[in-house]
């Protein structure tokens, strides 16, 4: 039996979905514990395209056990548009469960969410609009409606009627906007809870249980360690923990129960939404990288920013996640380029050079990429089906990865298809 963890080791959208959803196949249990619809994990399976949000991946397999943790936010309608989605492709949806913790994305917080960004101009923070933050803030305020509210409707109606009545005299007298229908949020709502009452239960106590049964258990993690709210690049960071300790704290799990952590990586950087980004590329490389990656947001359709792969930011990944292995991710979209960059130091505004990735996005705004260069390759790598097959300098671009970042690569993704991929033993 392990509990693996598997964690974005960038700005998200390093190909997780492909990873967790090969790794599902042999888990019993897999647990989602940090943020909410506003992650996109795409899966593959022959001409079959998954986009879940909210649902682990685990649930293409019937006899994994998929759960949603207590540090999700959970909006209701996202998820169950999710499961009748899955539903409609014949995929029951009867081995998710809900921890009556998690809480609920209301209606105000993604109405919070649009006015807070236009409120802020061009300071905005570029987020999904999917009401994560303003969530999080009513958790941590201790306002918030959990799942065991949703599900039971005279406990949902009072606190409806509670914090509705706040976030109404909010919309009329800060935001000038009507103010929401409480009595049609509460109907609404119920009915929402009523389809999902059957999903209930403690994660915490069935994840704990799965381990001491020997089972093999699969932590999935979303977005990625540069949008984590304490390490990351903020205020350009979603709200939640995507770093391996937030598991712990989203599920109600020891970390001692932790036996590895992966962290997907790129082959390259991308990023959505706003914020300095040191290895950004504005050329045609950049343009090509984009559109042969295919890099559009899961979730909001956005274009991404495209840039050199970069070290330090992998580094810090491995240092806050304490990673034990790096699952290399879209090699083949390199593929074709005549000369790859690495970044592998930042110059600082003084001359001195630093390979720790500065704490503030200030300080991240003055660093100047240093980057070595690498032979790049031609040939077509995403049939190829082992190691020893893949072309001498793509070997040397994984080497190079590894003695940079100080951990061993362990997964090679050479396609978006659950084939596409070589295993290192
Ligand atoms: P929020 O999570 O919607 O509040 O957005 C905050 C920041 O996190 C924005 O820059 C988003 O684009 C980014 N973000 C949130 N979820 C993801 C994801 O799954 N992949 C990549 N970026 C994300």
């Amino acid at each position: 039996m392990s509990v693996k963890v598997i964690v974005g080791t960038q700005w998200g959208d390093e190909g997780k979905g492909k990873v967790i959803d090969i790794m599902a196949s042999r888990s019993d249990v897999v647990v989602r514990a940090q943020g909410g619809d506003n992650a996109g994990h795409t899966v593959v399976v022959g001409s079959e395209v998954y986009k879940l949000h909210l649902i682990p991946s685990g649930i293409l397999y019937p006899d994994c056990l998929c759960l949603i943790g207590c540090g999700i936010v959970v909006n209701p309608k996202s998820l169950l548009a999710e499961i009748d989605g899955l539903k409609a492709r014949g995929i029951t949806c009867s081995n998710l469960r809900i921890d009556p913790r998690a809480h609920i994305v209301m209606p105000w917080h993604v109405l919070i969410d649009r006015y807070s960004e236009e409120l802020r101009g061009k300071g905005e923070i570029g987020t999904t609009n999917r009401g994560i933050g303003p969530c999080y803030m009513d958790k941590s305020e201790r306002s918030g409606i959990r799942f065991y509210d949703l599900i039971h409707p005279e406990v949902l109606k009072e606190k409806i009627e509670q914090v509705g009545t706040v976030k109404n005299k909010l919309f009329t007298s800060i935001y000038g906007k009507e103010p929401l229908d409480l009595k049609a949020i509460y109907e609404e709502y119920t009915e929402y809870g009523k389809r999902l009452a059957g999903y209930a239960a403690d994660v915490s106590v069935l994840t704990y249980n799965a381990i001491k049964a020997g089972k093999e258990v699969l932590l999935e993690g979303a977005q990625g360690a540069l949008l984590d709210l304490d390490t990351g690049t903020y205020p350009y960071v979603t709200s939640s923990h995507p770093t391996a300790g937030g598991f712990c704290v989203g599920i109600g799990l020891g970390p001692t129960f932790i036996d590895e952590i992966i962290g997907a990586t790129k082959a390259y950087t991308t990023r959505v939404g706003k914020g300095p980004f040191p290895t950004e590329l504005f050329d045609e490389v950049g343009e090509n990288i984009r559109i042969k990656g295919g890099e559009f947001g899961t979730t909001t359709g956005r274009p991404r920013r495209v840039g050199w792969f970069d070290a330090v930011i992998v580094r810090h990944a491995v240092r806050v996640n304490g990673l034990t292995s790096l699952s290399l991710n879209k090699l083949d979209t390199l593929s074709g380029l005549k000369t790859l960059k690495l970044c592998t130091g930042y110059k600082l505004p003084d001359g001195s050079v630093t390979t720790d990735f500065p704490p503030t996005i200030e300080e991240l705004a003055d660093c100047q990429p240093i980057y070595i260069e690498m032979e790049g390759w031609d040939e077509d790598i995403s049939r190829m089906t082992s190691y020893d097959q893949l072309p001498q300098a793509v070997k040397a671009y994984i080497a190079k990865v590894e003695e940079l970042c100080g951990v061993p690569v362990s997964n090679i993704g050479i396609g978006p298809d659950r084939a596409q991929n070589i295993e290192r033993a």
